[in-house]
């Protein structure tokens, strides 16, 4: 499941959303809820062992998420007295549950795993949060009664297919394809095909969120074997504010092979671009559609609203002839302004540029000196036939991406070679050694908890004659680094380069803990190196490395490539 666009989506929302996110830090707190009168039976309202309850940490949560489909997850403190009163509910509820329909229940302490419960967005205790397709629900907050008996309901009341099944043109016209009450977008699968009812259904699943499906088996022979895309109208406050430039307002997917697996994301990325305007204005509601159908991206940044007026209707041109390729996005440089360093760009507007979110890979005209921009004396305009270059040389690859790289360092320290994106492809391929690469961001805190373990490695590597000369470790802080030939999916990430071959590198999947990567680099490098002799030689097993435990990864649990709601 992971992906290029996962890791970059974190940053792109980084960025975007940083000014926005300061203003909203909410102080977390008690809330008082009502109770019935009930009687503290557990001194702390952290589960003990043996209930049907999980209890999770940074370190397994991401995984169980990703291994259940539906769960219930609480969210709380020790001393919480609200999470005590409520425990012994949750613990019968669990058992319940997990027993009879499979359904699982978690805990998180977050007075350890803060940074998770930040994640989720807890401001509460306790907060009971549904997760549903291996991602919050997009109605996740449990807010019933607290009794055993209700929070059973609630979770099996999910587990029902999402899409509605109808068999009347009054029911579709009336419940879905009403123009005033209908909110989502509506996708309306006509008849029946055997072979497609279950990819309509496993779209639906991953969707669900974001449109309303419906299923209208006994349709009309004109419909049947059409997947119908209806979209609600644009408030007119909204056509105003935004200047949209119009998207149809329904769609059809049409299917050639339905029993081909690939349909489920044809239709998927179908439905993800087509609720999108040909052009639009970013904002921080519609940026993350954008994120979300993963096309190419191609910004205009504009300083005065009198040049995203001139160029709506070029761009729109080019979203239409573009469709199911490439989205084309207005972006006010008042605001966003900090958004083009993202894309390797300089502050320089009107400015063009294209994220092809796949590859991570930047586009972007050319750009002035620091100096002749300050020289400026008038707003500079931008070229269309220099943009429809640009957009026609990357649809046939030939575009060149502006790459982001920090000097080539002069000195280096220590046993680990500090290496950058120019020349990173020319260090990790060695004829004659194994070379280990740890990517990782400077903002990111699991990277920093490795950096010593790692270091520790390399030094005991360096001080033996016989593994001397054939391993190197290498450091790249792949946030200010683009590399190409490798794109990061999350941080911190260890790889071997073995020595000799031209194979792409070999990724180190298990927890980031000392004796994990010695295991990794014992399998997978070309001499076989055994780190683990080496502890034994020198004397070096410590139990403070092994203490500082499992490191996991940094990508958002609760975002996944195809839904990012609950960021
Ligand atoms: C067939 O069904 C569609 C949608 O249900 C409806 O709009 C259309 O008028 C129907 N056509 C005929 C010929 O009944
Ligand atoms: C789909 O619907 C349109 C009318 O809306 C019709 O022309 C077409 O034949 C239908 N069937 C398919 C398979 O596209
Ligand atoms: C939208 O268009 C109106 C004129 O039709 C203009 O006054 C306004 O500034 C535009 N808004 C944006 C965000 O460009
Ligand atoms: C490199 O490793 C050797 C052998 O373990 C050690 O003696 C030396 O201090 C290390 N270098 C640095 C700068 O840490």
């Amino acid at each position: 499941m992971k992906s290029t666009t996962r890791w970059t989506l974190s940053i792109v929302l980084f960025y975007l959303f940083s000014f926005a996110l300061a203003q909203d830090q909410e102080q977390e707190q008690e809330v008082v809820v009502e109770t019935q009168q009930q009687e503290v039976v557990y001194d702390s309202a952290i589960v003990p062992e043996g209930t049907a309850i999980h209890k999770l940490t940074l370190n397994n949560f991401a995984s169980f998420i990703k291994s259940n489909d539906l769960i219930l997850g609480e969210f709380t403190v020790p001393w919480c007295v609200h999470s005590k009163i409520l425990l012994p509910e949750l613990v019968k509820a669990a058992d319940l549950l997990e027993q009879e329909k499979g359904i699982k229940v978690f805990q998180v302490d977050c007075s350890v795993d803060g940074p998770l419960c930040d994640q989720i967005g807890i401001s509460y205790y306790p907060s009971l949060k549904a997760f549903k397709n291996h991602r919050l629900m997009k109605d996740n907050e449990y807010s019933g009664r607290r009794t055993s008996e209700d929070i059973y309901d609630f979770m099996v009341n999910q587990v029902a297919s999402p899409v509605k099944r109808i068999n009347t043109d009054e029911q579709l016209n009336d419940q879905y394809l009403n123009k005033d009450s209908m909110e989502l977008p509506v996708v309306v699968y006509y008849g029946n095909i055997d072979e497609f009812d279950p990819i309509f259904d496993k779209t639906a699943n991953d969707l669900f969120n974001s449109f309303t499906f419906v299923a209208y088996k006994d349709c009309n022979e004109t419909m049947r074997g059409n997947v119908t895309l209806y979209l609600p109208p644009v408030a007119p406050e909204e056509m105003q504010q935004n200047n949209h430039t119009v998207r149809p307002e329904t769609d059809i997917f049409s299917f050639e092979n339905p029993t081909s697996l690939t349909e489920v994301d044809d239709l998927k990325n179908w439905l993800l671009y087509s609720r999108l305007p040909y052009f639009d204005n970013a904002n921080i509601e519609n940026y993350r559609l954008y994120m979300e159908s993963k096309l190419p991206l191609a910004y205009f940044f504009y300083i005065a609203p009198q040049e995203y007026m001139d160029n709506k209707e070029y761009f729109g041109e080019l979203g239409k002839k573009y469709r199911g390729k490439m989205n084309f996005l207005a972006l006010n440089a008042m605001i966003f302004h900090s958004h083009v360093k993202f894309l390797n760009m300089k502050e320089q507007f009107p400015l063009f540029a294209i994220h092809d979110l796949k590859y991570n890979l930047k586009y972007g005209l050319p750009q002035m000196s620091e100096e002749e921009y300050k020289a400026q004396t008038e707003l500079l305009k931008l070229d269309h036939s220099d943009i429809t270059e640009l957009v026609e040389t990357f649809m046939d690859g030939t575009a060149v991406p502006v790459v982001k790289s920090e000097e080539i360092p002069t000195e280096q320290h220590g046993n680990v070679t500090k290496v950058v994106g120019l020349n990173h492809d020319d260090m990790v391929r060695d004829p004659k050694r194994d070379v280990v690469v740890r990517y990782f961001a400077s903002w990111c805190a699991q990277s920093r908890k490795l950096e010593p373990i790692y270091n520790g490695i390399a030094d005991m590597f360096a001080g033996d004659d016989e593994t001397k000369d054939k391993i190197t470790f290498l450091d790249v802080d792949a946030s200010a680094n683009d590399i190409l030939s490798f794109p990061v999916t999350g941080f911190p990430t260890i790889v071997i380069y073995p020595a000799g071959s031209n194979d792409p590198p070999i990724v180190h999947t298990s927890a980031a803990a000392r004796n994990n990567i010695l295991l990794f680099i014992r399998d997978n490098s070309f001499y076989h190196l055994d780190g683990f002799e080496l502890v034994k030689k020198y004397n070096l097993d410590n139990d403070e490395e092994e203490e500082a435990g499992e490191i996991a990864q940094e990508i958002n649990p609760s975002s996944d490539e195809t839904n990012h709601d609950e960021l």
